[in-house]
């Protein structure tokens, strides 16, 4: 019964997605999204003028013939939008006629010696041109799902390193929240993304603030997170467990976590021909630092409370991919853990110590450039003879208003916790992330 909402949630979303995916909706859809001919030599018109008023890329548009790149672009979004053009240019994909020539927007590009954060700018630019004329993020997110895989041809340099300066470089969002457990992700599940805007030639971080109220408790979590060359993620995070109700209204557990990240395999944004996801490991070291509150009754460490130990090591794998041609995300996440309610309750107990392999999976409808709304379960071991843990799961929505903020409020159910008190706890979740 419990999990109910968590399965109308996310039956909804899939249901949506499926009944977007349904819709009989031709590629020449996209095109008539978009305006058609009219709307696209708008949409690239503005789209140049962004581009050469835009500070990071302008530059490598001096003494080149704009109307000629305008006229070709028109041609190269038209048909790819399904419309009835035919790019004319020096770039042709044999797969769109199998007349063209030899694909070749590499060589177009070369000589630009074009980074990552390059390459996202004048795609931001883009978003930001269809924007502006109306088109919905449904359509816009189709074209750029087309464009997204010419990264592989068309980004062959790298920037001069400038480990002062993180480049924000990359896609709005692509870096995820942060979880309550301090990684980047969702709210309560570790994604494959690095967290912060740092390209592969650049670093990011930021900190953040999570609060999570329920009837009987509430978690707070605060941390700093570093995302290394779109690569690797360090996280600490401190959890600040505290209860409401008497006579719990003293009890205080803490609990440091150190997070580790490394991708190993994918990217969850460019390769949108691939099925592959952005596959990443990570690693939790979690402290828990004691109880307080409850020294009338003797109690001051998890494992009076039957728990084995006060630390351990979670471990997990995750696959992200993020579909834009249906603008959804997808994460699933295998977590290796002994756990109790994250650690809060500490690690192991008298119905088990040994690790165990726990399902989690977050879906998100890309709603908006700045807004993503989801659902995500996480299923948790139970360690613990007074605690009859359950899986956590919430529905989010998550605005990134600027890539230095970014805000999610959700809807949270934690299942129970502690046998003394068997309230499902539910409530509310409010999550700041401020980063450079
Ligand atoms: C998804 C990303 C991109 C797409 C779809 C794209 C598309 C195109 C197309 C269709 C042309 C015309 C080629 C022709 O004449 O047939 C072109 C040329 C050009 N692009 Fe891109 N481009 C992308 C990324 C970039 C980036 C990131 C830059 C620089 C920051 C850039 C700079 C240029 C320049 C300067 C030319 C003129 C080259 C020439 O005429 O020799 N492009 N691009």
């Amino acid at each position: 019964m419990r999990k109910a909402p968590l399965f109308a949630a996310t039956g909804l979303l899939l249901a949506s997605s499926l009944a977007l995916a349904q819709t009989p909706y031709t590629e020449d859809s996209t095109y008539r999204g978009l305006g058609g001919k009219e709307g696209i030599r708008k949409i690239t018109d503005t789209f140049l003028e962004l581009v050469l008023a835009d500070p990071r890329i302008k530059d490598n548009f001096a003494d080149f013939d704009i109307p000629q790149i305008n006229q070709r672009l028109q041609e190269q979004f038209c048909e790819y939008a399904g419309g009835p053009c035919k790019y004319s240019g020096k770039y042709r994909d044999k797969t769109m006629d199998g007349t063209g020539t030899v694909r070749d927007m590499k060589s177009v590009h070369i000589d630009l010696k074009i980074t990552d954060a390059m390459f996202n700018a004048l795609a931001e630019d883009l978003q930001l041109a269809m924007e502006r004329h109306g088109v919905s993020t449904y359509v816009s997110n189709k074209l750029v799902a087309k464009l997204a895989p010419m990264h592989r041809d068309i980004v062959t340099a790298s920037a001069p390193p400038a480990p002062a300066r993180p480049d924000r470089g990359r896609f709005l969002a692509t870096g995820g929240v942060s979880t309550v457990e301090g990684a980047g992700g969702g709210g309560i599940t570790p994604w494959a993304l690095i967290t912060g805007y740092g390209t592969r030639d650049s670093w990011g971080g930021n900190v953040h603030y999570t609060r999570v109220q329920t009837q009987d408790y509430s978690l707070g979590t605060y941390g700093v997170a570093v995302g290394v060359a779109d690569r690797l993620e360090l996280s600490v995070a401190r959890q600040d467990f505290q209860g409401d109700l008497a006579p719990l209204n003293l009890l205080r557990i803490k609990q440091d976590i150190l997070g580790l990240k490394v991708k190993l395999a994918g990217d969850a944004v460019y390769d949108q021909d691939r099925p592959m996801p952005q596959v990443a490991l990570g690693i939790m070291y979690k402290k828990n630092k004691g109880i307080g509150g409850l020294g009338a009754l003797g109690v001051t460490n998890v494992k009076q409370l039957g728990a084995k130990d006060d630390r351990g090591y979670d471990y997990y794998l995750s696959a992200t991919k993020v579909c834009l041609e249906h603008s959804l995300l997808v994460n699933g996440t295998l977590r290796a853990t002994k756990a109790n309610q994250m650690g809060i309750l500490g690690f192991g107990g008298d119905k088990g110590d040994h690790v165990k392999l726990q399902p989690e999976v977050s879906v998100a409808w890309l709603a908006h450039r700045t807004l993503a709304i989801g659902a995500e379960y996480r299923r948790k071991p139970h360690n613990l003879g007074v605690d009859p843990e359950k899986a956590y799961y919430d529905v989010f929505a998550a605005w990134f208003p600027t890539k230095n903020v970014s805000v999610t409020a959700a809807y949270a159910n934690l299942g129970t916790i502690t046998i003394f008190n068997p309230k499902t706890q539910k409530g509310w979740y409010l999550s700041l992330q401020a980063g450079i």
